[in-house]
């Protein structure tokens, strides 16, 4: 008997993990993380009132994925089976991948892609096709022409780790041209965030492709991302694998909760995209004037290149940021948008080195 031990995929030797973004060291009274695309404004008041509330319950399993999956479909008009629910959309992806993907299949992502569509592409055993982005947005015509039946292609909009986001006239070209078989993913995770002119989902897409899945998230614009919940919308013979094969419950109770209270909070929602899109503004603008190189964004951060050690001039400011090296862009550092004050702080610093 062999005492190797027990043998991974083959597979899982070439994939790199998944760094996440550090927070401020823990002795840093001004910490600010903006590290982590997060929403610095806190939770949803009405989600945490709703998942204080479910606390007492939890010696029960949840109510799977019942509620929750009935308000997002209301919430975006779609049948409940049109709705699959996941512990955050992270896991929407994974499914989506372990569902749809294996050794010889093809997963088609922009380059540098978001890092979860790498890994679980990769995990499935099927063969990362890396098209790279054209003035930091995603090459669909690029990417429409390289699909071949069987794969998934998967589209950020807005993009993680540049926030540019993808034009919705490319996007029905590429649901027009794609084959019948393939999966288009749309990962609308920062999608609030986007301008008014500019925002559109693929939710209004699904007629074009039978495989449209589109992923939103909890972590962002509601600000429950400690908790995990996320979805997918599409249609229910292709969302229907998924939901059999997860695992049951994968929704905890305190964020089904949460997740159903916070997406009717309006308020909430509407306060966080303002000062968003306000310190988004504020810290493009200061770019601009210092002479930054940097990418127009329509989420909740900022791609800027290195100079002069300003990622360093913000952490020694107990300020984190996040390395462009573990996104796929070496050289460059992500800043998520953060409070107003911490956005004061982040321009003051920006200032005193380039001003
Ligand atoms: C593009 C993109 N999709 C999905 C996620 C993951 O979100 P969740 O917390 O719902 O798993 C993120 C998180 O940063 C993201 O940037």
């Amino acid at each position: 008997m062999s005492d190797e031990g027990p043998r991974p995929v083959p597979q899982l030797g070439s994939i790199a993990p998944y760094v996440m973004g550090k927070p401020p060291k823990a002795d840093e009274p001004r910490g600010a993380k903006l590290s982590s695309n997060e929403n610095p404004f806190g939770p949803s008041p009405l989600g945490i009132a709703a998942a204080v509330a479910a606390l007492p319950g939890v010696n029960r399993y949840p109510d799977d994925p019942g509620v929750l999956r009935q308000r997002i479909a209301a919430h975006h008009g779609v049948g409940p089976e049109s709705v699959v629910t996941g512990a955050g959309s992270d896991e929407i992806i994974h499914l989506v991948c372990s569902v749809y993907l294996e050794p010889g299949r093809r997963m088609v992502v922009a380059d540098p892609p978001y890092g979860i569509h790498r890994i679980a592409g990769q995990l499935s055993g099927a063969t990362l096709v890396r098209i790279p982005v054209v003035d930091w947005t995603h090459d669909l015509a690029s990417m429409a022409a390289v699909a071949r039946p069987g794969d998934v292609i998967a589209v950020t909009n807005p993009h993680n780790p540049t926030g540019t986001a993808v034009r919705p006239d490319e996007l029905r070209a590429l649901l027009a041209t794609v084959p019948r078989d393939c999966v288009v993913l749309v990962d609308e995770a920062y999608h609030e965030y986007m301008d008014d002119d500019v925002r559109a989902t693929a939710i209004g897409m699904l007629d074009l492709h039978p495989g449209l899945i589109v992923s939103r998230t909890f972590s962002k614009v509601y600000g429950l991302a400690g908790l995990r919940a996320g979805y997918g919308i599409g249609r229910p013979e292709t969302l229907e694998p998924l939901d059999r094969v997860r695992a049951p419950a994968n929704v905890n109770a305190l964020a089904l909760a949460a997740a159903s209270a916070a997406l009717d909070d309006r308020a909430h929602v509407e306060r966080s995209v303002a000062l968003t899109r306000e310190g988004r503004a504020r810290l493009v603008d200061a770019c601009v004037r210092l002479g930054l190189e940097h990418v127009p964004s329509q989420a909740n951060f900022v791609l800027v290149r290195d100079r002069d050690g300003w990622p360093e001039a913000l952490g020694r400011d107990g300020i984190a940021v996040r390395p462009g090296a573990n996104l796929g862009v070496p050289g460059w550092h992500r800043v998520s948008i953060g409070t107003p004050a911490e956005m004061d702080r982040v321009i003051a610093i920006l200032e005193l080195l380039f001003g």
